[in-house]
């Protein structure tokens, strides 16, 4: 049917929609490559649809969380030469045509690729729809000189921007010199013929038809991509799947799970307040920490004296859990969450209410959408020991959250509803089919 060419970024909520984009066009008929960095790369043998192109990096050396543009700077010289060699030569060698490039939007010196290449490129985003206008309001925020934003603004309601407050902008506390140099990189992507949204038309109408008049190319809201595409492991990280012998252990919906992503770190005293906070809650737990994610130490060399005692048989802690697999099992009743919008598609897809907690980037929105507008989730203010009780024994022991269960379950229904026949994401995944194949022969 075509041949497609997948550019992703080695961030772990970039990759995995990636990979399930890959994994669902093939479904259609598509030949996929996937491009990808040495860094963090995709294990293929979880991916036998899919073939791998490997591009040798060079910048190891660059730490993304100190400076993030500067990042995606050098990975976006990096590989644009070297992507465009490797493509031409196997556009000769297999005589095979490229039906178009999909590339993940902070690759986007793909475009450039593409161009040269004379094939259409599509942008895949993997955050919400409803982060992107909160995004592009930042330079005019920044210009009325209201950010980073000040203590006494943050529970103010940005009137342009309803129901967002101050303290749910992304980027709310980033410098003005980064944030222009956001900017920067950020209009680079200018001409896609197409992006690709990993989200759903009755979850994200209005922010969908704000971005559909600013972009003004087609929008192909296919979510959640997490249900349509095989499933199999996409983690970089090793995942322990002994916590689902565990899990089958414990009662029906008794369990919070607390996973907080693939980049959100803490500090030691806030390590503590989550695991009394745990402990204080009587509720059992599973609870994934990170290696490296607690600053200065390895792994969980930092929990607090006592707190083993306390919560044996009660609780466990793992360095990487199958999420998907955990969201699905019944003895989960909430999952504590940091709002990456990979996570929140999946619990929303199996229905499991949230605790949400954001730390960077897009999920200080998701998070005031989880609480405030879809209503499936409840907001963790502090990090504090009794608050964090407090809001974990109102998801699973009180009547407010067994209403708010109610409503997840009422959104997960919507959301397989999108992908049944005749569903919102199942029309727009054919139309997109459609347009690749339109958009190749209006480039040949
Ligand atoms: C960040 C952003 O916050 C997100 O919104 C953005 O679009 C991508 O980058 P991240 O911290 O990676 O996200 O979180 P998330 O988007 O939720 O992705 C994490 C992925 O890792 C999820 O697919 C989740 O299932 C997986 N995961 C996480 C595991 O498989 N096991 C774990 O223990 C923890």
């Amino acid at each position: 049917m075509g041949h497609l060419v997948l550019v992703a970024s080695p961030f772990q909520g970039h990759m995995t929609p990636m990979l399930q984009l890959g994994s669902v066009l093939h479904s259609k008929g598509f030949s996929i490559t996937l491009a990808h960095t040495k860094l963090n790369s995709p294990d293929p043998s979880n991916h036998p649809e899919i073939e791998f192109l490997s591009l040798d990096d060079n910048f190891l050396a660059i730490d993304a969380s100190a400076n993030f543009t500067k990042f995606l700077e050098v990975l976006n010289d990096n590989c644009r030469l070297q992507l465009q060699d490797r493509l031409n030569r196997k556009i000769q060698e297999a005589k095979e045509d490229m039906t178009a490039i999909i590339h993940d939007n902070i690759m986007y010196s793909v475009e450039e690729v593409a161009r040269n290449l004379n094939v259409p490129s599509i942008v895949l985003r993997s955050s919400s729809a409803s982060y992107m206008p909160a995004f592009l309001a930042l330079p005019k925020l920044h210009a009325q000189g209201q950010l980073p934003v000040q203590d006494y603004m943050r529970e103010k309601i940005v009137p342009e921007l309803y129901p967002l407050r101050y303290k749910d902008l992304p980027f709310n506390s980033t410098s003005t010199k980064v944030i222009k140099e956001m900017f920067a990189q950020s209009e680079i992507i200018r001409t896609p013929s197409a992006i690709i949204w990993n989200t759903m038309e009755f979850l994200e109408n209005s922010a969908l038809t704000k971005l559909r008049e600013h972009y003004k190319v087609p929008i192909f809201a296919i979510g959640p991509l997490n249900e349509t595409a095989r499933y199999t492991s996409t983690s970089f990280l090793k995942e322990d799947t002994n916590c689902i012998s565990w899990l089958d252990k414990q009662a029906p919906r008794s369990v919070i799970y607390v996973s907080l992503g693939s980049l959100a770190t803490m500090e030691e005293h806030e390590l503590a307040e989550t695991a009394w906070g745990l402990a204080n809650s009587n509720q059992p737990f599973l609870w994934v920490v990170r290696p490296g994610s607690v600053k200065g130490s390895e792994w969980i060399e930092f929990l607090p004296e006592g707190f083993v005692d306390e919560v044996r048989g009660r609780g466990l802690v793992l360095k990487w859990a199958p999420q998907k697999q955990v969201l699905a099992h019944s003895a989960v009743g909430g999952f504590w969450s940091h709002c990456g919008w990979n996570s929140t598609l999946e619990s929303i897809s199996q229905g499991v209410p949230m605790i949400c907690r954001p730390f960077l980037g897009d999920q200080f929105v998701n998070c005031r959408y989880l609480s405030y507008v879809w209503r499936v989730g409840l907001e963790l203010e502090y990090l504090e020991r009794r608050v964090i009780m407090t809001v974990i024994r109102r998801l699973l022991v009180d009547e407010e959250g067994e209403e708010i269960r109610k409503r997840a379950n009422n959104v997960k229904e919507k959301a397989k509803y999108c992908l049944c026949k005749g569903g919102s994401s199942f029309n727009s995944l054919n139309n997109l089919v459609e347009f690749i194949l339109a958009s190749y022969s209006n480039f040949t």
